[in-house]
């Protein structure tokens, strides 16, 4: 499987655009497929996902799982996993390096092999991730593990459920103990569980490859273990995260969009807030109609574990309120590190005064186009909407970070009538 990646010189050109019209569709949710793939190391046999964006993050789990001795094969937007008996539970630096999600694959191998090679995850534009509640929960289960040489080694000859208490409801270690649990002895509960809509998406598939998950979007879940799994079918939610950066688009540059696809019930939090700000969103057949005839209006953002704003919406908010009338506080609670974009922002004129895991955002008029690089996935998406309200061009260098998490943003962008294209 080929990578869906842009080149690291791919840059995105952006003029002042407005108001926004027309239909686009988001696809399947990146931090949901991820899992699912990791997920179907539990069980041999032929997996077929549906939903599946071209993204690059997508592109090197396929890579991953097709070092361990899977074949993996996109048709159009249909992902085919072919899962031998037997395969090499390693997970290597290099391509562990370069996407920390890879962690995931740790519980779903040492459950089914009893043993696992994963190399440590590296810090990224996050700031620093440690793995401890993973290795932590994975360990009550009855794992053992060792470092050495940047690599940890898992193993785990006889996995037994028990009562495991997250110290935090971090969505990777949540998902990591769901998928060893479901193979274990007996019955595992996770008290403060994640309870993000892509845990209930792999709870879903986990389940009917026959795993018994009760609870999956709640604090407390239980898994009765069972002795064996099959491969299955499953299509993935849509993305609520990209279906906000069209909803930012749209708050920016005004207008009345349709986002096919979108589902109000996964962006409840997120909805009321945008609401709040003046944008009038609509719950449609399978999908929403979000419109704009005015500036927006600042307000308080303050990023919480699910149901609460997600952290990824971050950058996406302060976009939003670098124009808005007003003054909004942003406060980031679940990375601490995560709001380097925010000098990027400034360089476009926007007033932003970052105090520990504070910003307090200014709303100006308008924004000034200039050159910026983007620093991560939604930091990036984040500086193309931004772009949209600048004046002049805007030019976002190292763009390959955002084809990690979008398949086709410019042309999605495009579609809606701004004036966005790569460069
Ligand atoms: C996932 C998402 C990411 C999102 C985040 C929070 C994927 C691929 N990524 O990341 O886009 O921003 O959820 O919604 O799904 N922590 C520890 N020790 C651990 C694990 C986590 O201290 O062992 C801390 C982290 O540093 C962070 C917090 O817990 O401060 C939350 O992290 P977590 O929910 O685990 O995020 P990820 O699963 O890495």
């Amino acid at each position: 499987m080929s990578s869906d990646s842009l080149s690291p010189e791919a840059a995105i050109l952006v003029r002042p655009s407005g108001p926004l019209r027309g239909t686009v569709k988001v696809g399947g949710a990146k931090n949901s497929v991820l899992k699912l793939m990791a997920a179907s190391l539990l069980a041999p046999g032929r997996f077929t996902i549906r939903n599946v964006p071209a993204i690059a993050d997508v592109a090197w789990m396929g890579e991953l799982l097709e070092h361990m001795g899977v074949s993996v094969n996109r048709v159009g937007d249909v992902l085919t996993v072919e899962v031998p008996d037997q395969l090499t539970p390693e997970a290597p630096y290099e391509l562990v390096e370069r996407m920390r999600a890879s962690i995931v694959v740790l519980g779903p191998l040492l459950a089914r092999f009893g043993r696992a090679k994963v190399s440590v995850p590296g810090g990224d534009d996050f700031g620093h991730r440690p793995i401890d509640m993973h290795l932590q929960a994975l360990e009550e289960l009855g794992a053992t593990f060792s470092t050495s040489h940047g690599y940890i080694e898992g193993r785990a000859e006889n996995l037994v459920g028990t009562r495991v208490l997250l110290e935090f409801p971090s969505v990777g270690a949540t998902e990591n103990l769901l998928m060893a649990a479901v193979l274990a002895q007996g019955t595992t509960v996770i008290d403060n569980a994640a309870r993000e809509p892509e845990i209930a998406d792999l709870a879903d598939f986990l389940n009917a490859m026959g795993a018994k998950i009760s609870g999956a979007g709640r604090s407390v879940m239980t898994v009765e273990g069972v002795t064996e799994l099959h491969a299955v079918e499953h299509t993935v939610i849509p993305d609520r995260i990209e279906a906000a950066t069209y909803l930012a688009a749209v708050g920016v540059a005004g207008g009345e969009i349709t986002i096919a696809g979108a589902r109000a019930d996964h962006m409840s939090m997120l909805l009321r807030k945008v609401g709040e700000m003046g944008m009038e969103v609509n719950p449609v057949v399978d999908g929403l109609e979000v419109k704009v005839d005015q500036r927006l209006r600042s307000v308080d953002v303050s990023t919480l574990p699910y149901p609460g704003v997600a952290t990824d919406y971050k950058p996406l908010f302060v976009a939003m309120l670098s124009v808005a009338d007003g003054v909004g506080i942003v406060t980031e609670n679940i990375f601490a590190g995560r709001f380097r974009y925010a000098d990027e922002l400034v360089r476009m004129g926007a007033d932003i005064r970052v105090e520990g895991h504070h910003a307090v955002v200014r709303g100006m008029a308008a924004l000034s186009g200039a050159p910026v690089r983007a620093p991560d996935i939604r930091a990036g998406a984040a500086l193309v909407i931004a772009g949209l309200a600048a004046e002049g061009e805007t030019l976002i260098a190292e763009a390959h970070h955002i084809a990690r998490g979008y398949q086709d943003l410019v042309g999605n962008l495009t579609a809606l009538g701004a004036d966005v294209s790569y460069a």
